[in-house]
């Protein structure tokens, strides 16, 4: 029931209009000033963090170029916009690059073009994830966008921009999608508990905020997890068993399997959180916080105070790292900010985790070793 309610809550809360779009007022401001004008250029590039809103943004353009209201554009309830936003109106197409990513799959996109929309004013094509196109696909994609078909606008989504062709970058107006500010994030969720029916209180929100970490999508899934009981009041500690719970026991243990060397059991695991969905980055800063936890542990008499957790969960670290040393701690630490930092530019994060664990792992029993 939990998932059927997040799909509910995920929906529910998917921004209809410019206005219910938490941060991002750099692209909103310029967006809704050209759609106003109808001063569209062919091609935009949404590139950003996971969760920031660079698909809803690209809907969102799509409504507003294509909306049937004179005021504000897009309305959300003209005929066009509830077309566009219940996935079936026939000139706003999305393709999902990652799976069609084949040269045949733009040809099919650019012989569409030939004619005029049917029944819209622009023809609207989003490519989500397009760093996933191949090269071949791309240059055939080029071709396109160096003479650019009338009435259509082109928006390519992803997270990284830098897989993109130079030359399609250069033919794009590209955005940037921030992390949303916390406070930001916090306050979008206060409107979101008040329609839902919960009294939330501020410093929960604050905190789902915190662990969100600037993706709006996380916060919600973080809101859906606590909620998902059906009880009409959300406090700090609701949050904190919330985010505890999801991610902290796994983390532990695999940590703790790392410092004893059992190599298999700890990819095991970290398979399994990955297969429960959740991000390689994700994990590594989640393993991060926990060694952090452990090793500011050993220095303070109260690192409740600077700590964000509970007294049980602290205590909780506390015993599972006690035979982990300072030095070991602050080497993992390194060792894993490292990787965080190389896995917002590698395709496959998830596998480099995977051999910094056999690494750390190994290491452990070579030293049992000799
Ligand atoms: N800036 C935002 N304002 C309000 N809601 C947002 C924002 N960003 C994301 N959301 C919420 O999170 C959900 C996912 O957002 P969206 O699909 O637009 O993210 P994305 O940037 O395309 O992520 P990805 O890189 O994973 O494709 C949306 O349904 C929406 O409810
Ligand atoms: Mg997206
Ligand atoms: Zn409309």
């Amino acid at each position: 029931m939990g998932q059927a309610q997040y799909e509910a809550i995920y929906r529910r809360f998917r921004p209809q209009t410019f206005d219910k779009v938490l941060g991002q007022r750099h692209v909103v401001s310029v967006l809704k000033s050209q759609i106003a004008d109808g001063n569209v250029p062919h091609a935009y590039l949404f590139s950003g963090t996971r969760g920031t809103g660079k698909t809803t943004m690209a809907r969102l353009l799509a409504k507003g170029v294509n909306c049937l209201a004179d005021g504000q554009r897009p309305c959300g309830v003209c005929e066009n916009c509830i077309a566009i936003q219940n996935g079936i109106f026939v000139d706003v197409i999305e393709i999902d690059a990652a799976s069609n990513n084949g040269v045949d799959n733009v040809r099919d996109i650019t012989a569409a073009t030939v004619y005029p929309p049917s029944v819209g004013r622009k023809r609207v094509f989003i490519i989500d994830e397009a760093h996933m196109l191949t090269l071949q696909a791309a240059n055939a994609f080029l071709k396109t966008l160096e003479e650019p078909p009338e009435n259509t606008v082109f928006i390519l989504a992803t997270t990284v921009p830098e897989k993109l062709p130079a030359t399609i970058r250069s033919r794009c107006l590209s955005f940037e999608f921030k992390r949303v500010p916390a406070a930001i994030i916090a306050e979008g969720m206060k409107e979101i508990t008040g329609e839902l029916g919960i009294d939330a209180a501020d410093d929960a929100l604050a905190l789902v905020a915190a662990n969100a970490d600037g993706s709006v999508r996380d916060a919600l899934s973080i809101l859906e997890t606590c909620v998902s009981s059906g009880q009409k009041t959300l406090d700090r500690n609701d949050v904190l068993s919330a985010v505890g719970s999801a991610g902290d026991e796994v983390i532990a243990a695999m940590s703790l399997d790392v410092f004893a060397g059992k190599t298999a059991s700890a990819l095991i695991r970290l398979s399994e959180v990955l297969n429960a969905g959740k991000e390689v980055r994700r994990v590594i800063e989640d393993w991060i916080d926990f060694s952090r936890t452990a090793l500011l542990v050993k220095y303070l008499d109260k690192p409740q105070n600077i700590l964000n957790r509970s007294l049980e969960n602290i205590e909780a670290v506390k015993a599972q790292t006690a035979d982990m040393d300072e030095k070991y701690l602050s080497g993992q630490i390194l060792k894993l900010s490292r990787l965080c930092n190389e896995s917002r530019w590698s395709a496959h994060p998830g596998i480099l985790l995977e051999m910094l664990i056999i690494e750390m792992s190994e290491r452990k029993q070579h030293r049992q070793a000799v």
